[in-house]
């Protein structure tokens, strides 16, 4: 694992979009999983800019979201669907049968993570997986207390995960469980980037690199990885 620490969120969010770009231009037909978030918003709007400047081709790759709150539909402004549709899919050429997103409401959540790592498996893993980090140090959904081990699968959210969901919101909702790749795909995938920004985040970031890599920090399973990289900006870094 590599630690990279960036002066500000400007900086962290254009190393990580330009590495998106890098592996676009090398491998056209690149599998690539993003996490929604404030984290990488901004990585996301300079990804536009840059993908557009220098007229990136994503139209072979393959898209997969890396989690969602179950029960809530893709219209809501605050799932995760709605966030990549607004922040990424509305300008980068993704064809959209490439892109696979987890359904919130379909009718059978297990069979939904089935065919998600079906999908995954058939294009032949992950190549990129950017993922950003809670503030109870999950990944995607992979709350404390997850076996390392987990593909895709529906869990409970814990009261963290709940009330600091509401900021996605603008209107009440009840955030109960959420639906995510495991981190077994995190292990298996060729390059991680784990983002984190702010000074709110520096005290998790802190437990993710310095304690035990243990489940009760999900995140820390990022440093038993062999091409895995932690970019933070200063913030998160103090
Ligand atoms: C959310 C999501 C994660 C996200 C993390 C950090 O609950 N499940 O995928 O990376 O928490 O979010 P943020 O970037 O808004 O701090």
């Amino acid at each position: 694992m590599q630690l990279k620490i960036f002066k500000n969120h400007n900086e962290l969010s254009e190393f990580v979009a330009d590495r998106i770009l890098e592996l676009v231009k090398t491998t056209p037909e690149a599998v690539i999983c993003l996490p929604s978030g404030d984290t990488p918003k901004l990585m996301c709007s300079i990804l536009v800019d840059k993908a557009a400047k220098s007229r990136a081709d994503f139209s072979r790759c393959t898209f997969i979201g890396l989690d969602e709150w179950l029960g809530i539909p893709p219209e809501n402004e605050g799932s995760c669907a709605y966030f990549f549709r607004n922040n990424l899919f509305h300008a980068i050429n993704f064809t959209p049968a490439n892109i696979h997103l987890f359904d919130a409401l379909a009718a059978d959540p297990e069979k939904e993570c089935e065919k998600m790592d079906r999908i995954i498996a058939a294009r032949g893993g992950i190549d990129l997986m950017v993922v950003g980090i809670g503030m109870n140090g999950h990944i995607g959904f992979n709350e404390p207390g997850v076996s390392f081990d987990n593909y895709s699968h529906v869990i409970d959210l814990d009261e963290t995960t709940r009330s600091v969901g509401r900021k996605y919101f603008n209107t009440p909702v009840t955030l109960s469980q959420g639906i995510t790749l495991g981190l077994k795909h995190l292990s298996e995938t060729r390059t991680v980037i784990l983002m984190a920004n702010g000074e709110k985040k520096a005290a998790i970031m802190k437990q993710t690199l310095e304690e035990n890599i243990s489940n009760k920090i999900p995140a820390s399973i990022i440093r038993t990885h062999a091409n895995g990289i932690v970019a933070i900006d200063e913030a998160a870094a103090n």
